[in-house]
């Protein structure tokens, strides 16, 4: 079968279809138009078709190629780990803004994939990151992208702090499961598909956040900073459980489409 045909007859979106084919192709999705009447050959051919029936069966872009770029890199992802999101670029934006104004040692928790912590270390190589999950094949899956991109993290298997000890970090971001268990988003787009240990924050959504923010204390040095991202609709009580424990000079900030997804603040000196 052409080229064109099989973008035409695979019944998914047309652009993603594109991106599928260019994948197994190995080659730019703009080859694809100048190749239209090519025929493409075993084993491309089946490979292709079973990446467009998983599409078609509702299995994520990022999971079917198995990758996601996010920042500058490309992050290997599968079902164990939570698509990289674009909301969270900003989160690692404001992390790079505290390592410059002086965080050196950094703790990412819920690594997932590792996006936050690879994201820091790539464009701040001085930093010192600690990337800690409660997912052993999520830790597996950010060790490879950090083998691959040949990148130094600490990587820890943890329930939150518990593994962590006595030490101590400038810098603790976060990006934790924050939908509430009820909410009917869970079963919309890519979210299905992905680990509920990853999106669920308890019944109120704010209960990773909430436990955060009650041990991050112990595990920040005078003037450190915590920054999460948050629900769309959080950012309140984000900023209020954050008070109500101590913390300082607390802001939000909006994401690309300009809703208040990202609270931090600083524990005082
Ligand atoms: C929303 S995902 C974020 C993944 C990644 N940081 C990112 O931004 O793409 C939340 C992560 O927190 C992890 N997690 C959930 N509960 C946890 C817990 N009690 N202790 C440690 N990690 C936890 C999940 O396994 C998941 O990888």
């Amino acid at each position: 079968m052409k080229v064109r045909e099989l973008i035409q007859q695979a019944r998914i979106d047309r652009i993603e279809a594109e991106i599928l084919l260019a994948d197994v192709l190995e080659v730019e999705r703009a080859w694809l138009f100048a190749h239209g009447e090519d025929p493409v050959a075993e084993p491309a051919l089946t490979l292709f078709i079973d990446h467009a029936k998983a599409r078609l069966t509702g299995e994520p872009l990022a999971y079917v190629l198995g990758y996601r770029d996010f920042r500058s890199l490309r992050l290997g992802v599968n079902r164990h780990v939570l698509i990289p999101r674009r909301e969270t670029e900003h989160l690692v934006e404001w992390a790079i803004e505290r390592i410059d104004a002086g965080s050196r040692r950094v703790l990412d928790l819920g690594t997932g994939s590792g996006a936050i912590a690879l994201a820091c270390k790539s464009e701040r190589p001085h930093a010192m990151l600690t990337a800690i999950d409660c997912s052993a094949e999520a830790l597996a899956c950010a060790e490879a992208n950090a083998r691959s991109l040949d990148m130094q993290v600490e990587w820890l298997e943890s329930h939150w702090f518990e593994q962590l000890g006595g030490a101590q970090w400038d810098l603790v971001v976060s990006n934790p499961p924050y939908i509430s268990a009820s909410d009917a988003h869970l079963k919309q787009g890519d979210l299905p598909a992905e680990p509920d240990s990853a999106l669920i924050g308890g019944q109120t959504g704010l209960e990773s956040i909430e436990h955060i923010v009650e041990h991050a204390p112990e595990y920040l040095v005078s003037g450190g900073w915590l920054l999460f991202e948050h629900g769309f609709d959080q950012a309140d009580a984000v900023t209020e459980c954050m008070q109500d424990r101590g913390f300082q000079q607390i802001t939000s900030r909006r994401d690309w489409s300009s809703q208040p997804r990202m609270t931090g603040g600083q524990w005082p000196h």
